[in-house]
């Protein structure tokens, strides 16, 4: 098992119909303002919530970026909670982008990142379930929620559930 770090996978380009590949990456210290401004951009119609610039730097190695032409169009985040379990989250994609699969390309990344650091189970809070839904997550009652999960990563970090829905995924491994 690794860490939450988001570095150890090479850059890996996901087909985008309508505009061009996008090539997801690490993200990398200098993409820090780029992330926070994505991330808030929702952050203020609550899809998202809000991170502070220091906050996205001291978590940058769990961010990948979504990249088009050179210039980052998304990003998203794997939270290592525990060694079987992760959190998705910050998945936000720039408007102006919307609807050209950036942000179907982080969420794919993420999913085989948490699989390549063999962890078992992936959760998220969100407030657009139908998107998710699309990668095979199963929305969940808080009490089949793991319990690190609720405890830790939701009210060990002052978080809350309120009008957000959890899903849930297995990453069922090859035997
Ligand atoms: C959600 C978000 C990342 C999607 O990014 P995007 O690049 O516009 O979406 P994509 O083009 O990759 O769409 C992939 C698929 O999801 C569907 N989809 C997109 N947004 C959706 C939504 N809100 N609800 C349900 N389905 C959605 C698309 O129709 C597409 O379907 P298809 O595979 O049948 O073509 C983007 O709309 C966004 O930044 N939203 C605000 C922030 C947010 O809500 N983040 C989630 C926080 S948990």
């Amino acid at each position: 098992m690794s860490t939450g770090s988001a570095k150890m996978r090479a850059p890996v380009e996901v087909a985008a119909p309508a505009r061009g590949p996008v090539l997801v990456r690490s993200a990398q210290g200098e993409d820090c303002e780029r992330i926070c401004a994505l991330v808030n951009e929702h952050a203020r119609n609550g899809l998202t919530l809000p991170r502070t610039i220091e906050n996205v730097r001291a978590c940058i190695g769990e961010f990948v970026v979504g990249e088009r032409g050179g210039e980052i169009v998304s990003c998203g985040a794997l939270n290592v909670i525990s060694p079987s379990l992760g959190e998705i989250r910050s998945i936000a994609c720039d408007p102006r982008a919307a609807g050209t699969g950036a942000g179907r390309a982080v969420v794919s990344f993420l999913i085989d990142l948490a699989r390549a650091v063999e962890l078992d189970e992936l959760v998220l809070l969100t407030r657009i379930p139908g998107f998710f839904a699309r990668f095979g997550f199963l929305e969940i009652r808080a009490e089949q929620a793991p319990r690190v999960f609720l405890d830790e990563a939701i009210a060990g970090r002052g978080r809350t559930i309120s009008g957000r829905t959890i899903m849930y995924l297995p990453l069922l491994r090859e035997v």
